[in-house]
């Protein structure tokens, strides 16, 4: 064994470092050359006990001095190839991550399906704050402050210091007090005043009731107004209009029934039934085995709410309905409890 032995050593060990492609071909490398048993290095150091002193003492360093650059090589070559994959682990051929895609809740779909047809008809699509005065909400459709009916439409009152200190200066302080809007119909007046005859409208919005829930009742639910103004409006046209929208929502079958009702703000005032589609009328808990579900209320726009929208109630006649989108959604799918809409349960939501 000599220096040659040596330099040849360390050739044959950078010509095999070339070949090497993976860890574990280095992991093996490293064995043939290091290893405690076998390596060529080892070996060599081994052997250096048969030598004289004077060699030893010439050629021991020069191996230890080999033993080095080589673990160095290896080192070095390790966390190249640690380095290369961090860069390219990706493997590209892996099916990719499937991303849940959300979806519109069905009260979002119907509405936007309300809005359509109610468009398809000429009718304006209007939008109005939820938080409304006590004016538009009850004084403004023929509700007023002594009138019983208020105690149906109970809600949530809001107080603004600032607002009062105005409405007490200009000796006001009821009427303008801010409330969550009962109904869509606030937006009646509104729309009188600020659009030119004839007026064709539907007003779709959140509106919320001081109410005790369960399954039918929610304390805030989606109110769609409907409001037309002009010459010659008469019943018929209101019952037209809606047996148009309802078939196109829920399908052909559906049968529609007025019966006489009670509202402030119509005279003549109608309620409007729809037979169930559940039971297809032979009678379940949902109708409570009467065949029909009550769905809407309308009527002739009062002589007071056309007055106090600036039209003068002797040359223009109007109708008027509201109806809950959530009872419709409910019909549509058959649904059992209006709690389910809000209840943020993805089981019940990813049905649809
Ligand atoms: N606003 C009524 C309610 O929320 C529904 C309604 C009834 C609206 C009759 C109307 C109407 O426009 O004419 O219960």
């Amino acid at each position: 064994m000599n220096t040659q032995t040596l330099q040849t050593l360390a050739q044959q060990f950078r010509a095999d470092l070339t070949t090497v492609t993976s860890a574990d071909e280095l992991r093996e490398l490293e064995i043939r050359y290091l290893g405690r048993k076998q390596g060529l290095v080892t070996e060599l150091l081994r052997k250096l006990k048969d030598l004289s002193i004077e060699q030893r003492k010439k050629i021991g360093p020069q191996i230890q001095q080999l033993k080095v650059e080589i673990t160095a090589e290896i080192e070095n070559t390790e966390s190249q190839i640690l380095n290369f994959r961090s860069q390219i682990s990706v493997d590209v051929t892996l099916p990719g991550e499937k991303i849940p895609v959300g979806h519109y809740c069905p009260l979002t779909t119907i509405r936007r399906q309300a809005e359509d047809v109610f468009r398809s008809m000429g009718f304006m699509v209007i939008d109005g704050p939820e938080l409304e005065s006590e004016y538009y909400n009850f004084e403004a459709v023929n509700i007023p402050a002594w009138h019983p009916a208020r105690e149906m439409w109970d809600t949530f009152y809001v107080r603004d210091p600032e607002r009062d200190k105005e409405m007490k200066r200009q000796g006001d302080e009821e009427s303008n007090r801010l409330l969550l809007r009962t109904h869509t119909s606030a937006m009646q007046v509104r729309i009188m005043r600020e659009f030119p005859l004839p007026i064709k409208a539907i007003v779709p919005g959140t509106v919320y009731r001081n109410e005790a829930t369960d399954a039918r009742h929610e304390k805030a639910f989606l109110n769609v107004e409907g409001l037309l103004v002009g010459k010659g409006i008469s019943l018929q046209h209101l019952i037209s209009v809606n047996r148009v929208f309802l078939k196109k929502v829920l399908g052909d079958d559906v049968q529609v029934r007025f019966r006489p009702g009670y509202f402030p703000f119509t005279e003549p005032s109608l309620e409007l039934d729809i037979s169930c589609l559940i039971c297809k009328q032979t009678g379940c808990s949902v109708c409570k085995k009467t065949g029909w579900l009550e769905y809407m209320g309308a009527g002739m726009v009062h002589p007071n709410v056309l007055r106090a929208g600036g039209i003068d109630p002797k040359k223009y006649t109007g109708f008027a309905f509201g109806f809950g989108l959530d009872r419709l959604v409910m019909l549509k799918y058959g649904v059992d409890d209006v709690r389910l809409f809000r209840s943020q349960d993805l089981r019940f939501i990813q049905q649809f």
